[in-house]
């Protein structure tokens, strides 16, 4: 295994200023310094600032939001941009995860003017695809994963590409607690990294960390993370209390470490 696990923390619609930081108060000393993982979290937008008060001192845990728009500034009301989400210590950005494709209509083309504007401005996009049940029934998955990092990445800089995220999340497995099997999320990672070579090249594709999303729990961390593509996860239910978040975090170290 190569590239350093990443795991993420998707706080969804949970999480006021209070209960963020109060997370963090319990969360940053179960850490040490000889966790090999880089660990990331991403609490509503609301709640941003409080998080990095907390953390403040903390190089081991850095910031994402949800969702960002691609406009620096404007008209676009309640709408948050690149340049105010960095002003208030953030990292990352999560874009276009499937809540926001399937419940706001975001498109694969509105997805690719964000992780540009990510690039443009230092942020690193965490870029979600994945297909649903109906798309996986029908025979389509290498159909919409090509569709989805074709559109999504078009024209973005191969240079940048490499230090970026991309969180594989099968749309069936997105808080229903049905995991895919370490093999799906194999198979369906490698066809993604497949894809990435082709149009960034396999220097680049071997470097982009791809995260393993749905139903990502302690207990099903290593067996995921121990698979050749499989390069960290991206956490909604299991991240929302601190000892769970750690129990993925470590698990997903020690098998690092491990292999
Ligand atoms: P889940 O959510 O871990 O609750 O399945 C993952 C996600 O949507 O990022």
């Amino acid at each position: 295994m190569t590239r350093k696990p990443i795991i993420a923390a998707n706080w969804k619609m949970h999480k006021g200023p209070a209960d963020s930081t109060a997370f963090i108060s319990a969360f940053l000393p179960l850490l040490d310094a000889s966790l090999s993982c880089d660990i990331v979290l991403a609490p509503p937008f609301v709640s941003l600032a409080a998080s990095a008060s907390a953390l403040a001192g903390s190089d081991q845990v850095g910031l994402s939001s949800q969702n960002m728009h691609f406009e620096e500034k404007g008209a676009f009301t309640g709408e948050i941009s690149s340049g105010m989400l960095q002003e208030i210590g953030a990292r990352y950005a999560i874009l276009g995860h499937s809540e926001r494709r399937a419940i706001f209509g975001e498109d694969d083309a509105l997805i690719n003017a964000k992780a540009k504007r990510c690039h443009e401005v230092g942020l690193v996009p965490i870029i979600c695809i994945g297909e649903t049940l109906e798309e996986r029934d029908g025979g389509k998955i290498e159909e919409v994963l090509r569709r989805q990092l074709e559109k999504g990445l078009a024209g973005l800089d191969a240079g940048k590409m490499a230090e970026s995220v991309i969180a594989y999340e099968p749309v069936w497995a997105i808080g229903t607690g049905r995991t895919a099997t370490p093999e799906q999320a194999q198979e369906a990672h490698a066809f993604a990294r497949k894809v990435l070579t082709e149009l960034f090249g396999t220097e680049t594709a071997e470097k982009i960390r791809i995260q393993y999303g749905g139903s990502v729990k302690p207990g099903n961390t290593a067996e995921l993370i121990n698979q050749p593509d499989v390069d960290g996860a991206l956490v909604g239910g299991a991240s929302l209390e601190p000892e769970s978040f750690y129990g993925i975090v470590k698990a997903a170290s020690d098998a690092y470490q491990a292999g």
